[in-house]
């Protein structure tokens, strides 16, 4: 049986990662293969109480390493509890955020620097995407797409976090062109979801 592969999507907010998500999953399951969809932080039942305790927008008094610290706790449940053992049985694990999403938010947009990487790794034992997807869209036009909703936490924080964050990632795209594909949101749809089909299809033929 062939190993199963993890592949994250990234982003600002009002990227359309959900859309392209839910696009891939139908692919890959109409081609025959066992997808399993997760979201971070979340995915475990623990994972999606600390989702609670971190987006919860009462909790103004946080502080940022805090917020680091739980993400990546988050993280590490997820990943020993679920990430790994759906690797291990063949399944195509695709989930919505990852740790790229902590060098964004934490390390870049909250000005944590490495700290943020180091408990990481101690998070994610080894595991990393093989393939990650960054839907690029300008910071101040994904904020005015969710400008309607009932904002959490993190969205609520100011625009300049939010260039940072968007920043961060294109730094991170910068230093790993390997792993991470980059593309223009504010193309349609069937574009976007060609592009990435593409390349996931080529991954898993080159497994
Ligand atoms: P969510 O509602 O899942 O956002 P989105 O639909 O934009 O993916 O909320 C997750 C929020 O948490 C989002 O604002 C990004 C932030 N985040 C971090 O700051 N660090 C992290 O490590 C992760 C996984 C998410």
């Amino acid at each position: 049986m062939d190993k199963g592969i993890f592949i994250t999507f990234e982003g600002g907010d009002g990227a359309g990662k959900s859309t392209q998500i839910g696009l891939l999953n139908d692919e890959l399951i109409s081609r025959g293969y066992d997808v399993l969809l997760l979201r971070e932080p979340g995915g475990t039942a623990i994972s999606e109480k600390i989702r609670e305790i971190i987006l919860d927008k009462d909790n103004s008094e946080m502080t940022y390493k805090t917020e680091a610290f739980l993400y990546a706790a988050a993280r590490a449940q997820l990943v020993e509890e679920v990430i790994e053992p759906a690797i291990n049985k063949g399944s195509i694990v695709i989930c919505d955020r990852f740790v790229d999403s902590s060098m964004a938010y934490q390390s870049y947009g909250r000005e944590l620097g490495d700290m943020v990487w180091d408990i990481n790794r101690y998070a994610i034992s080894g595991i990393m995407p093989e393939l990650t997807f960054f839907l690029k869209v300008d910071p101040e036009k994904g904020r005015k797409r969710i400008s309607g909703r009932d904002l959490d936490r993190m969205e609520l924080a100011s625009a300049e976090f939010h260039n940072r964050v968007f920043d961060g990632y294109l730094e991170l795209e910068k230093l790993h062109p390997d792993r991470i594909v980059g593309i223009k949101a504010d193309q349609p749809i069937e574009t976007i979801a060609t592009i990435i089909i593409d390349k996931v299809i080529d991954k898993l033929d080159n497994r």
